[in-house]
């Protein structure tokens, strides 16, 4: 029998879709899920950071950090933004996300090109988690509740985000997104 996944779990504690598919269950694909999911991994991240000082490993975490930020951001605003412009009459709350957005794509530029791991690279880094987790408070208590007032149709949504998501991923750093199995040939 089929197990579906998140029917008794609170609606605040996301479900971690592609360990869900990758262990063959059935869930539904559902978008505000699946972003929810994304927040509290890079938020995550974040945490580790502070908990090294070692520059090999701040690096890295904060390489992947900006790496997932870019994925997340991109398939954001080619799908879900757009979608939320369809069935919101509130253009600013989009504009608005999307100038964070920017603010944030600014800092991980810097990031990126710095060659040091050093006071100025943390500096970048605590400005870049002080963005995101700003930006993810308003998704969360703002646009999040505003769209599913709206009816957003956040099942039908999941699906393509997850695709646009794992495309990005392996096109950005030429690996598969983890937890995703290859697709079965047809
Ligand atoms: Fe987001
Ligand atoms: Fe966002």
């Amino acid at each position: 029998m089929s197990t579906i996944v998140g029917s008794k779990r609170p609606k605040a504690d996301p479900i971690n879709l592609p360990a869900v598919i990758s262990a063959g269950k059935k869930v539904p694909p559902d978008a505000f899920n699946l972003l929810m999911q994304d927040h509290r991994e890079v938020l995550e991240l974040f945490r580790c950071y502070d908990l090294t000082t070692d520059p090999k490993a701040r690096r890295a975490i904060a390489a992947r950090i900006c790496m997932d930020l870019k994925v997340h951001m991109e398939f954001e605003e080619e799908l879900f933004y757009e979608a939320a412009r369809d069935v919101l009459d509130d253009e600013d709350l989009v504009e608005d996300a999307e100038e964070e957005h920017d603010e944030a794509k600014a800092i991980v530029e810097r990031l990126e090109e710095r060659t040091t791991v050093d006071a100025a690279f943390t500096r970048d880094v605590h400005a870049l988690k002080a963005a995101i987790e700003q930006h993810v408070t308003v998704e969360e208590t703002e646009l999040f509740p505003r769209l599913r007032q709206a009816s957003l149709d956040s099942i039908a949504l999941g699906v393509p985000l997850f695709v646009r998501r794992a495309e990005l991923f392996a096109a950005l750093t030429g690996k598969p997104l983890p937890g995703v199995a290859a697709p079965a040939s047809q």
